[in-house]
């Protein structure tokens, strides 16, 4: 059951067939671009859509907005370190913009960042800079089915070999994303981040987390094996392996805007430093209000509860049961912060080029109101590399939905594969040139 009980609650939209008909033409096909005031139940992401806890509230009354030093700041600092073991602490307003700084610092023209899998914002900012995204994580994650328990794993032979194709001198890093979020939102094992630590300092190379879900990913190594004890020691032994993180608060932060970067080394961090007054503000509190550190203090500490982790990892592991249950095709197993349709087997009469995913989510959203997210071809294959896989996340926010509306969201994809002949391709009508998805305009395939 929840680990709490609800002190205030928000009223859901509700909408008819038809509005949800000129809601999407008028979107053009885009549910990014459909207000929220017509969506029923939004799994866009379970980014920055937290419900915040009673006690993150009551911090956000203790907020100091001094512009410099606030105590605010020193309590985040203290929580992130304590958590991560790293020295230097640098608030940023969100993830995207810790990765800004780590690359437009590091990257030059022709590195070379490999990462299990890079999230949209990581491999855009590297590519923003010049550099090659390179994904190296374990062949079987781009196999929906193989049912394997540490699934966001990297492959060190794949590392090895962009090694020997490119050099060290044109690897400025090397990242891990925990959990896996492109990849299914898989977990990495702690043997498989050790294996990559070591490698890393065979060669010199620095290495860095995206860690937004720490947690989450350590959480799964201790009911899937390989790490006992606290949360909090498990979370500790990941971070002592590498060198920094760059890390999205809006995730395992429990709350709806913040992130930060933690480093250990001290040039690197004085670098970003100076980079972070150029863009973001002042080195004690970012892009942030004091009492957004404090309430992003609090999340931090709160997310490493096992309670709280046992009912979130669970609420998401009984949706996908149900969706499994109803024969519904999903990446196998269910990762920690959603649920992926695999569009692929689920409409397979519809062919690649016409967006099979944003088909689904599209009709998602027409059949029951629910706003999922395509991660398949209209987010990946903008330069003609079409991804391994379609898929449609249904991302779980913390703490905001009961077992009931996962429910419906379950029987509503239980509907349409039952009807699943009758959708039909998308063809985009309108592009832009990088991070297409959030903004493509598209119409159906008649
Ligand atoms: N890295 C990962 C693994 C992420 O999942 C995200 C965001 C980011 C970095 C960037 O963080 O949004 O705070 O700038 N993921 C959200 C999602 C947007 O829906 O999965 P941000």
């Amino acid at each position: 059951m929840e680990p709490f009980k609800i002190k205030t609650v928000e009223t859901i939209p509700f909408t008819t067939r038809a509005e949800r008909e000129a809601a999407l033409a008028e979107s053009g096909y885009n549910v990014f671009s459909i207000p929220a005031r017509l969506v029923t139940i939004d799994l866009l992401t379970d980014s920055g859509t937290s419900a915040m806890s009673d006690q993150q509230w009551a911090a956000l009354m203790v907020g100091d907005e001094s512009y410099a030093g606030s105590d605010n700041y020193y309590r985040f600092e203290e929580t992130v370190r304590r958590i991560t073991g790293y020295e230097h602490v640098i608030p940023t307003h969100q993830g995207r913009v810790a990765e800004n700084l780590l690359f437009t610092t590091v990257l030059k023209e022709g590195d070379h960042v490999p990462n299990n899998i890079h999230f949209d914002t990581t491999q855009a900012n590297i590519e923003h800079n010049g550099g090659v995204a390179v994904n190296c994580v374990i062949d079987e994650a781009y196999d929906p089915i193989a049912d394997v328990p540490f699934k966001g794993n990297m492959d060190v032979a794949k590392l090895d070999k962009v090694l020997a194709d490119v050099g060290r001198d044109r690897i400025p890093l090397v990242m891990l994303t925990i959990t896996n979020n492109s990849g299914g939102g898989q977990p990495v094992s702690l043997e498989n981040a050790r294996e990559v630590s070591q490698w890393c300092r065979r060669h010199s190379i620095p290495f860095i987390y995206d860690a937004c879900r720490f947690a989450e990913n350590a959480y799964f190594n201790k009911v899937r094996g390989g790490a006992d004890g606290a949360i909090s020691d498990i979370v500790r032994e990941f971070f002592s392996l590498a060198d920094g993180c760059t890390v999205s608060a809006k995730k395992d932060g429990l709350v709806n805007m913040g992130g930060f970067v933690a480093l250990n080394n001290h040039e690197l961090a004085t670098q970003i430093t100076n980079m972070l007054i150029l863009i973001e503000g002042f080195p004690t509190y970012g892009g942030l209000a004091g009492r957004d550190l404090e309430a992003m203090a609090q999340g931090l500490e709160e997310v490493l509860d096992e309670r709280y982790l046992a009912h979130r990892i669970g609420q998401v592991q009984q949706f996908g049961q149900r969706l499994t249950d109803a024969g519904v095709p999903l990446v196998l197993p269910v990762g920690g912060h959603a649920v992926y349709l695999d569009a692929k087997r689920f409409l397979p009469h519809i062919p690649q080029e016409q967006f099979p995913a944003q088909a689904l989510t599209c009709a998602l959203y027409l059949e029951g109101g629910i706003r999922g997210c395509e991660i398949g071809g209209l987010m990946f294959a903008m330069h003609g590399d079409w991804p391994e896989l379609e898929l449609v996340r249904l991302a779980v926010p913390r703490r905001v939905y009961t077992r009931s509306h996962l429910d419906y969201v379950a029987d509503i994809c239980a509907k349409l594969y039952r009807e699943r002949d009758s959708l039909r391709g998308l063809r985009i009508t309108y592009e832009a040139t990088v991070l297409r998805h959030f903004t493509a305009r598209l119409e159906p395939v008649v």
